[in-house]
């Protein structure tokens, strides 16, 4: 009995343990992407904690609304992309994370719709690590969640449509506090679009890309250098590319 409490109180919230470990990266002078969602929200705080404990200096791009009001709270100083011409570490969640045979890391982000300005800025950093908690960890992309897709309300039919083709199921987000559809920070609609296993993320990501009316997806395919997989003991996981 004493035992199991024991057990219990040393069982720590993953999502908090790869918070953690993400802000223990960031070095002074450092120019940061800033993630969205509760798992990069632990990272944001640490960062902002440090910033008031040592006085590190940095500088943050946010990926969505609701980084920027995240940032603002913890003090973490903003910038844009048109102020920075790259960033040395992007930092952010994923929903699903499968290494393929060649080692590469590819994610399906975008449960919060903000893949794509996560994407962008993603694209933009020298080093972009994800942060999960193991069950985000699949051998296929596609096993649980479906590909979130971005488009313009205009071509929301048309876009069903041809998601059909590629063997998709599309579903229109609907808000949950809100009538209607979820309506992204761009102003566009959410597809989550699920496919029975994604045999070949790369050329799904292509074909996705491909559809007039896309905005972006949220297939990541090859862009992780590492993955952070925070486990319950508090001990941390370090994946990287290869
Ligand atoms: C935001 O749209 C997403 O890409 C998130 O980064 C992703 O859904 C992971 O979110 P959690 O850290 O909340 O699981």
């Amino acid at each position: 009995m004493d035992q199991t409490r024991n057990e219990k109180l040393e069982t720590r919230n993953p999502k908090e343990v790869v918070g953690e470990a993400a802000a223990a990266l960031v070095e002074s002078g450092m120019r940061l992407g800033l993630g969205t969602g509760s798992t990069t929200a632990h990272a944001l705080r640490e960062i902002g904690q440090r910033i008031a404990d040592e006085g590190l200096g940095v500088v943050g791009v946010p990926t969505s609304f609701a980084a920027e009001r995240l940032a603002r709270e913890y003090s973490i100083p903003l910038v844009t992309l048109d102020e920075v011409d790259a960033l040395d570490l992007a930092l952010d969640g994923a929903d699903e994370v499968a290494v393929d045979g060649a080692g590469a890391i590819h994610l399906i982000k975008g449960r919060g719709a903000a893949h794509t300005r996560e994407k962008v800025v993603a694209s933009a950093a020298g080093r972009f690590v994800v942060l999960i908690d193991p069950s985000k960890e699949v051998d296929q992309l596609g096993s649980k969640m479906p590909v979130p897709v971005e488009v313009l309300p205009f071509a929301i039919a048309p876009v069903e449509r041809m998601l059909r083709d590629l063997g998709g199921e599309p579903v229109l987000r609907m808000g949950e506090k809100k009538d209607g559809p979820v309506v992204t920070d761009q102003g566009f609609w959410i597809l989550d679009t699920r496919f029975a296993g994604i045999a070949d993320p790369g050329v799904l990501n292509a074909a996705i890309r491909a559809i007039p009316g896309v905005l972006d997806h949220g297939l990541f395919i090859g862009m992780a250098t590492d993955v952070l997989v925070g486990e319950p003991s508090g001990e941390v996981r370090h994946l990287k590319a290869r």
